[in-house]
């Protein structure tokens, strides 16, 4: 790639007044485009490359131009006036390099909660409120697009990179996206949302064929795409880098163009994931506008199709309006003097504040909130090493992370320390370890594993259990991008039973209590011991204030009013997709269209023969008994709904239910309401998601009424035969839950016959 020159959007304007050629930020999109040479064209739809991986190797984005650390920039040309803008991720803070060479300056960002924990407040207010901050981060240290949200589906609890997205169900992930890209997008930097779609595994990730069904595609994993278009328009999309039925997605014109620019109406670029699929012309041809981070071989394969005439001038110019576009809106373009100063004080505050609403009180016999505790036990190498977020490029250059420990000892808490040197001692020497055993040229993305339990002796814990009011044990789980997680993660390992058993007993035999703190990033095994400890507090991985805001919850300063987004099934295998999922195949690191030979089986191609039964939709049609339930969630309070009402005007379905808070502190509730359809020509869930929403914080005693609205269209299913979405005629039931298993009342309406007819796309093939 030819060397380039980086220069601000002020020197350019002036150069090209002096030279009368257009210049972007005075002249029409338009103009300019006309301005171009067809080389320009053709470098402006890639980027600028990645320093070390001219050829085709490496994923994670890092360029060292204009925001060292940043994912990648667009082309510049100087005599047009079109300065490179920075793309940077996402999805739980910006990341970018926090020290620079030669500047004493530091650049840390604020780690906010991961996706999975804001999907979990259930709370779109509060999400948009965590995006206008994160937008803050993005605009003030120079980037123009932030490369999230992510919110591919949880089809699978193993996937490793599930801790950035949202939901198992698509109303729930394109609702939270959608709240996120205004909240990050009020700042006048842009967004991408990702991954452009059926992105729902690691194994493999940028060759694997994901098998779908035109209805599991459009109702699963399209829709939350749908609804973020819709109701936030996103700057950008990023597509992913799997196949769809064959065809590479940043190839697919069907997706790229017919589904998401004709059928949605989405007037932004479509970006490729970074070094996604295997065609550059073909990509442009699909309208997926911008390659990233940009290669010589794209370079070339987009040249070569011109002069062959494969690809015309006119196609390519479609990708290169949106460029320019894009360039056009972006801070840079309009000189912005961004400070490299945000509020991270503020921030931290919002992080610490917004990790309360998303953490999920699974079990509680009484204990929490703590009262009368002076005197507090920790257990588990987590509660001393904190995890505030998941690996990869959704990490976040934090300054800080505050542990658990840390966190009570901040609420006043006398924490017992005397185990604390032996465990950061153990968990060192297992680091240290690791790094030593790492060789060979991609050992750089192998993340450090958690480290195994650390289990002090029985005569430490039985005096730990006298000495203290009581004690908490922390199990963690890590994962990233590259990686899913393995069957044995999803289990707790006989180390950590080892320690629940022996720290639960000695405290039970004192008379004391137990809590068991979840800080992990996707689901796990829970059944088997959930009833040993005293609670469970499923606290997601909450950020860099993660300790203070798990401290909040136990003391009280807020009731938890997470709920889950996602179901624990009693075992992995439980889950329709674990029958189709790379389960333990991943034993090493995928490279574009090249799989290195690493023992692992054959993942070349991923079938969703569940279909649309993903999650709660699956386990309510075979009726099996769950963990915890798709929507669970206790609270410090009870609440009683009531009046339950519902109407269908044939534009929107509008229900009312009034949710009164029953029991002795304050308290949110986060109300589902799903619909149960009449027996149509196709097979139905049980009942399906269709609206959310969270009451204000209620005093003992006060009620409010909840107002719960949706289209009436997106009562349809799709109908593969007819290629359109089918409302059938009948009586719909409404179901107001706590959860997907706690259905409180119902109310019914009726809906006409309705037919809304679709392209036939993105059959398998
Ligand atoms: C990830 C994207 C990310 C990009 C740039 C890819 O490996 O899949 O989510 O935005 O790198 O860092």
């Amino acid at each position: 790639m030819k060397k380039i020159i980086l220069f601000s959007a002020s020197v350019l304007v002036l150069a090209g007044c002096q030279s009368g050629t257009p210049q972007l930020a005075k002249s029409s999109v338009d103009k300019v485009l006309k301005a171009m040479t067809l080389e320009e064209k053709v470098h402006l739809v890639i980027g600028t490359g990645m320093a070390g991986f001219s050829g085709e190797s490496a994923v994670i984005g890092a360029t060292k131009s204009i925001v060292p650390g940043a994912a990648g920039t667009t082309w510049p040309i100087e005599r047009l006036g079109i300065p490179a803008i920075v793309l940077a991720d996402g999805p739980a803070g910006l990341r970018i390099d926090p020290t620079r060479e030669g500047d004493e300056n530091t650049y840390y960002c604020t780690h906010f909660p991961i996706g999975t924990l804001l999907a979990s407040t259930w709370n779109q207010d509060l999400v948009e409120s965590v995006g206008k901050a994160m937008g803050e981060e993005v605009h003030e240290y120079g980037a123009d697009v932030y490369l999230a949200p992510a919110l591919n589906i949880h089809r699978n609890p193993l996937n490793g990179r599930n801790f950035e997205y949202y939901s198992e169900d698509p109303v729930v992930a394109g609702k939270t996206a959608a709240a996120y890209v205004r909240g990050v997008q009020k700042n006048d930097v842009g967004t991408s949302i990702k991954h452009f779609a059926y992105n729902n595994q690691e194994t493999n990730r940028t060759g694997n064929n994901a098998i779908i069904s035109p209805r599991a595609q459009r109702e699963i994993y399209l829709k939350g795409f749908e609804i973020t278009v819709k109701e936030s328009q996103p700057w950008t999309v990023m597509s992913s880098y799997n196949k769809i039925n064959g065809t590479y997605t940043s190839q697919s014109r069907d997706l790229l163009t017919t589904i998401l620019r004709d059928e949605w109406g989405f007037k932004g670029l479509v970006m490729t994931d970074w070094f996604g699929g295997d065609n550059g012309a073909e990509q442009i041809a699909a309208g997926n506008d911008m390659l990233q981070p940009g290669t010589d071989k794209q370079y070339e394969q987009i040249m070569a199709a011109i002069k062959d005439g494969s690809l015309t001038e006119k196609e390519l110019d479609v990708c290169v309006r949106r460029v320019l576009e894009l360039v056009k809106r972006s801070p840079k373009v309009k000189g912005y003097a961004y400070s490299n100063k945000p509020d991270l004080k503020a921030h931290a505050a919002v992080t610490r504040q917004s990790a309360l609403e998303g953490m999920v009180l699974l079990e509680n016999n009484g204990v929490l909130p703590l009262k009368d505790v002076k005197n507090v036990a920790v257990f588990g190498c987590t509660s001393y090493d904190f995890i505030a977020g998941g690996t990869g490029s959704g990490n976040v250059n934090r300054a800080y992370t505050v542990s658990l420990l840390d966190g009570l000892k901040n609420a006043g808490f006398n924490v017992d320390e005397s185990q604390k040197e032996a465990v950061l001692r153990h968990i060192a020497d297992e680091e240290a370890a690791f790094k030593a055993s790492l060789s060979g040229d991609f050992s750089v993305f192998f993340p450090t594993p958690r480290p195994s339990e650390f289990i002090p002796a029985a005569s430490q814990i039985a005096a730990s259990a006298k000495a203290n009011d009581v004690a908490i044990i922390t199990f963690g789980r890590n994962s990233g991008e590259f990686f899913d997680r393995s069957s044995a993660d999803f289990e707790l390992s006989a180390k950590e039973r080892e320690l629940l058993n022996k720290v639960t007993a000695a405290f039970h035999a004192q008379g004391k209590k137990v809590v068991v703190v979840l800080n992990i990033g996707g689901v796990i095994e829970t059944a088997s011991w959930k009833s040993i400890p005293d609670a469970v507090l499923l606290a997601w991985q909450a950020g860099q204030e993660g300790g203070n805001s798990v401290t909040d919850i136990l003391t009280g300063v807020e009731s938890p009013s997470g709920k889950l987004t996602m179901t624990f099934p009693v075992n992995l295998m439980d889950a329709a997709s674990s029958a189709n999922f790379p389960i333990d195949a991943d034993t090493g690191i995928y490279f574009l269209n090249r799989r290195e030979d690493i023992g692992q089986k054959d993942v070349d191609q991923t079938d969703y023969a569940e279909g649309i039964y993903v999650g709660y939709r699956w386990f309510d049609k075979k009726d099996l008994a769950v963990s915890y339930p798709f929507g669970y969630g206790l609270s410090y309070t009870t609440f009683e709904y009531s009046a339950p009402s519902v109407k269908n005007d044939g534009k929107t379905v509008t229900a009312k239910v009034t949710v009164k808070n029953t029991g002795s502190v304050a308290g949110k509730e986060a109300v589902q309401l799903y619909v149960s359809a009449p027996q149509g020509k196709l097979d139905k869930p049980v009942k399906e998601l269709k609206a959310y929403a969270k009451t204000a914080s209620l005093k003992p005693g006060e009620s409010q009424e909840l107002t719960l609205t949706f289209p009436t269209a997106e009562l349809a299913s799709f109908d593969e035969e007819a290629s359109a979405w089918v409302v059938d005629a009948g009586t719909y039931s409404f179901l107001f839950g706590a959860s997907s298993r706690d259905i409180r009342c119902t109310a019914t309406a009726d809906a006409a016959a309705a037919e809304t007819p679709a392209h036939r796309v993105l059959l398998k093939k």
